[in-house]
């Protein structure tokens, strides 16, 4: 069988560097990848490494091998075209359709998914001509992920980095794994709500749940590769970030919910897949709560909390919003769940057994998706990601 092949493309940033990783994993996975340097990007890692850990010859011009007509002949062949990392100079050229060296007429001639893995100083990503081209970009269907957050050049920490190359590899993979189709998520802003609260009764004490928050990092590391800009909202989970995602972080159902309720302003989807806590305790004792001889201890009154997937579905933040929950349940699951999809009001409920080994921490899943529609779409058991792709299936489905 052919390779795929991949163009990976290298703009003039201080991460260039990491791209040779990205090209090793590329390569070491049966890739057949034709690196394509800007003139910048030389000036970080030569040629000869690029030429040598790809096997292909590089150049930056349309002025090598005419013969071969390579300004065409690398995008008209290519099953995935990545950049990383992409400066904000080559998002605006692509932007805007330049076409002065070999990368831009790479990108002009591609008909396959095109991923942008941006990185720079936080003050050019922030700028709004860059936002603008990168809201461009998205609309026309390329998957650009979100910087991470942490060191930049020098002694600067903010959010521009250049993700983990091995966290840009899953994404190619996930992205070649869909085929040529364009992804189906492009210039969507999705959130989603991972992980499980705390509620504290004490300093060093809180009641929780055992929710780990694997299916919504499955879900935001699925969308990302569907190219939604994805926003996720993490409650106790200690998990790592999945590369191309914003990360906002909640402890309690109260800041979970004012998270979410400011991401969702201009969401066009939201999935609330994590654990929420019904109840909190009532009262919070300022020190620890301790034990008295021949004393039982009082009972923890509890007070209800906000019910956020309610308010979410109800009060839609705009029009055509997609809200879907996720139910936790131990008996008569589909009963309850479908009783759920009509208490909350919300589009679609994934529904699950839960119990001492199900679900929870696990890498698996298996779930039915209730739709409003009266749809009951089963998903056998398998890996989480892929109950990720039914829902994200599901919701495109659905978006106008
Ligand atoms: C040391 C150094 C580091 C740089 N790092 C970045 C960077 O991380 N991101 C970026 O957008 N531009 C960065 N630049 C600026 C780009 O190199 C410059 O905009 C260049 O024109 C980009 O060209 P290219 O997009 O064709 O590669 C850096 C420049 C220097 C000198």
């Amino acid at each position: 069988m052919e390779k795929p092949k991949v163009v990976l493309g290298v703009s003039g940033g201080i991460a260039a560097y990491k791209a040779c990783e990205l090209l090793r994993r590329l390569t070491e996975s049966g890739h057949d990848v034709r690196v394509v340097p800007t003139a910048s990007a030389l000036n970080f890692v030569g040629a000869a490494t690029w030429s040598a850990l790809s096997g292909h010859p590089v150049s930056t011009e349309v002025w090598d091998g005419v013969h071969e007509v390579p300004h065409v002949r690398i995008g008209q062949g290519a099953d995935l075209v990545v950049v990383a990392p992409a400066t904000a100079d080559v998002l605006a050229r692509a932007a805007h359709g330049l076409a002065d060296d070999l990368l831009t007429n790479t990108l002009l001639t591609a008909r396959c998914p095109v991923v942008f893995a941006p990185a720079m100083h936080t003050e050019m990503w922030e700028h709004p001509a860059t936002q603008e081209n990168v809201a461009t970009l998205r609309r026309r269907g390329a998957v650009v992920i979100e910087p991470a957050v942490g060191r930049l050049t020098g002694v600067d920490t903010g959010k521009g980095r250049l993700p983990d190359p091995g966290e840009i590899f899953e994404v190619c993979r996930r992205v070649l794994d869909r085929g040529p189709a364009a992804p189906d998520l492009a210039g969507r802003h999705v959130v989603i709500s991972a992980g499980g609260t705390r509620e504290p009764l004490d300093p060093v004490r809180y009641l929780g749940n055992r929710s780990s928050g694997k299916q919504g990092y499955a879900l935001a590391r699925t969308a990302v590769a569907r190219g939604a800009r994805v926003t996720l909202v993490e409650a106790n989970t200690g998990l790592p970030d999945p590369a191309g995602a914003d990360v906002l972080r909640a402890g309690t159902a109260v800041q979970l919910r004012e998270a979410v309720l400011e991401a969702a302003a201009d969401a066009d989807v939201v999935v609330m897949a994590a654990a929420v806590a019904d109840f909190r305790p009532a009262a919070y004792a300022t020190g620890k709560i301790k034990k008295r001889d021949g004393q039982e201890p009082e009972p923890v009154a509890l007070v209800r909390n906000p019910d956020i997937l309610a308010e979410v579905a109800g009060e839609r933040a705009r029009p055509g919003q997609l809200v879907v929950g996720f139910a936790a349940e131990t008996d008569d699951v589909l009963a309850n769940g479908r009783a759920k999809l009509r208490r909350k009001g919300c589009d679609l409920l994934v529904v699950n057994e839960v119990g001492e080994r199900k679900t929870f921490g696990s890498e698996e899943n298996e779930a039915v998706v209730l739709g409003a529609d009266g749809s009951e779409t089963s998903v056998p058991y398998g890996p989480k990601e892929a109950l990720a792709d039914v829902v994200w299936d599901l919701v495109t489905a659905r978006l106008g």
